[in-house]
């Protein structure tokens, strides 16, 4: 059976979408669903290649539990739309970026991270980088809520799923 993939992606791979990898992972692992689904991440700017996630986005994560000490910064390239089956967008800048890369015969899901989200008042989850600490903490409750969401669609929609 073939793993089923998502990607997350932002602007600089070090603050929304390494908490979406850390957070989405961590609940793969707790749900025992590690051999079925592969989680990573990846910006759509290249300031931060190789660069550990932000210390205030550490911070918050490490006061839930969440380690994201072997998380890199990487940019999204072609050949991920031929590795993924979700790519899924922070915000609607990165979601335009990725459609202006995305190949005419990709077949997966290319959309926005809160479209997962049960709570919709709010489409995206917002740029933290320049504001201040709450930003971050809100950013991982948004991140925690839409990665709950996006499980539940995975079970939902997944044949490979559906006796597990
Ligand atoms: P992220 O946040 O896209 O959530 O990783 C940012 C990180 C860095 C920059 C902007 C946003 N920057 O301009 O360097």
């Amino acid at each position: 059976m073939s793993k089923i993939s998502v990607l997350f992606v932002c602007l600089g791979n070090i603050c929304r979408s390494p908490t979406a990898h850390a957070v989405f992972q961590s609940m793969v692992d707790s749900e025992g669903l590690s051999q079925q689904i592969a989680v990573d991440s990846a910006g759509t700017g290249d300031w931060h290649l190789g660069h550990a996630p932000d210390q205030r986005t550490c911070a918050v994560a490490s006061e839930r539990g969440y380690d994201m000490s072997e998380l890199r910064s990487r940019l999204v390239e072609a050949e991920d739309f031929n590795r993924f089956d979700y790519i899924i967008a922070m915000d609607n800048e990165n979601l335009s970026n990725l459609h202006a890369m995305r190949p005419g015969d990709y077949e997966g899901q290319l959309g926005l991270f809160r479209d997962y989200s049960q709570q919709s008042e709010q489409t995206e989850v917002p740029d933290p980088y320049y504001g201040g600490d709450n930003g971050f903490a809100m950013v991982l409750d948004l991140v925690e809520e839409a990665s709950a969401g996006l499980l539940a669609h995975i079970r939902l929609t997944s044949p490979e799923m559906q006796s597990l």
